[in-house]
């Protein structure tokens, strides 16, 4: 991991950082960039105009590692006027929702009932409830509230991190059950013991279970699959591999974060592929954001722009 990644994901779990950046007016300038605001309306209106131009998303409120479970029912409650304020403003935008920020370091009783009333909530509007994954300590806990909770509920998906060497045995119990699964590289500062240190291992990991999530066994037990990533190159040899297999390219997925690769949304969107767009929203932005700036540092171009006025 690079000298500047591992900074800044560390950065990404300080308080003090926290308390003292997120609240200058430059940092919120530069956050604009990957966020269209910190209120549910915004992302609507956001999500308005991507499904406007063809594409499809998936709202997401930041927060995580929430210390009491008022603050996670209060998470929940969130969520819930959400999915109201999503269907009453017509659109079929689903949920990405953070088991610590549901109260996960509480407990997971207290995360299942959270999750429960939200995936519940989010039934009844007919809407989807993506559950994300966070670092290496949290994976077998929510792989559990995940499967505890698909065998009441068809609308709940999960992610999971190809970064991870666990991950090639995750998937194969994932497709066994016909789970909607989300793959992404991992966002976290993980040790070598337990994901692949080098961007190129993790690439090969990626395209190897994007593989066998379109794969026939997959297909046959009805899993869905999206595609999180912005690297153009692995989309483009597992739309090959679809391809071949046959695959309809609305059978699956690319998603991406609102503000990263804008052009190549659109442009995937329009040659025929299912796109969908991950737009975040809320106060609770700097860790999250923290996490953006260690995927690619030469954001930090940004950050610096935004100290400038105006
Ligand atoms: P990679 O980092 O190799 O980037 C490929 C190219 O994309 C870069 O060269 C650059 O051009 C562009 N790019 C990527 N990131 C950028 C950025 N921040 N700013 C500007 N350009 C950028 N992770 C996790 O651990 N748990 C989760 O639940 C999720 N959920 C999730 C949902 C969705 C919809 C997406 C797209 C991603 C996640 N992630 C995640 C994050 C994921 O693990 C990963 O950190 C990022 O997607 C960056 O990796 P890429 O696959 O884009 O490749």
């Amino acid at each position: 991991m690079g000298v500047m990644r591992s900074l800044l994901l560390r950065a990404s779990e300080s308080r003090w950082l926290r308390t003292n950046v997120a609240s200058r007016p430059f940092a919120r300038r530069a956050v604009r960039r990957f966020m269209p605001g910190e209120t549910v309306d915004t992302a609507l209106r956001a999500a308005e105009s991507l499904h406007d131009r063809g594409m499809l998303t998936v709202l997401a409120n930041l927060g995580e590692a929430t210390s009491s479970q008022a603050a996670a029912e209060q998470a929940t409650r969130h969520y819930c006027e959400a999915i109201d304020r999503i269907a009453a403003a017509g659109l079929a935008s689903e949920l990405s929702v953070k088991p610590t920020h549901l109260g996960l370091d509480l407990g997971q009783d207290i995360c299942h009932r959270q999750l429960t009333n939200i995936v519940t909530r989010a039934g009844a509007a007919g809407s989807f409830v993506w559950i994300d994954m966070e670092g290496s300590r949290y994976v077998d806990a929510t792989l559990a509230l995940h499967g505890s909770l698909r065998e009441q509920f068809p609308h709940v998906g999960i992610c999971v991190q190809a970064y991870l060497y666990r991950t090639a045995d995750d998937v194969a119990a994932l497709i066994a059950r016909g789970a909607a699964v989300r793959l992404v590289k991992g966002a976290y500062a993980e040790p070598p013991a337990l994901a692949f240190p080098r961007k190129k291992d993790v690439d090969e990991a990626f395209v190897r279970l994007g593989k066998r999530l379109l794969g026939g066994d997959a297909r046959q037990a009805g899993v869905r699959v999206g595609f999180g990533t912005h690297d153009l190159q692995l989309i483009a040899r597992l739309q090959d591999f679809a391809e071949g297999a046959g695959v309809d390219p609305r059978a699956y997925e690319i998603q991406m974060l609102y503000g990263i690769r804008r052009q190549d949304q659109a442009r995937l969107a329009a040659a025929g592929a299912r796109v969908r767009v991950l737009i975040s929203y809320g106060s609770e932005w700097f860790p999250w954001y923290m996490r953006r700036l260690a995927e690619r540092p030469a954001n930090l171009g940004f950050v610096a722009r935004s100290l400038l006025p105006g």
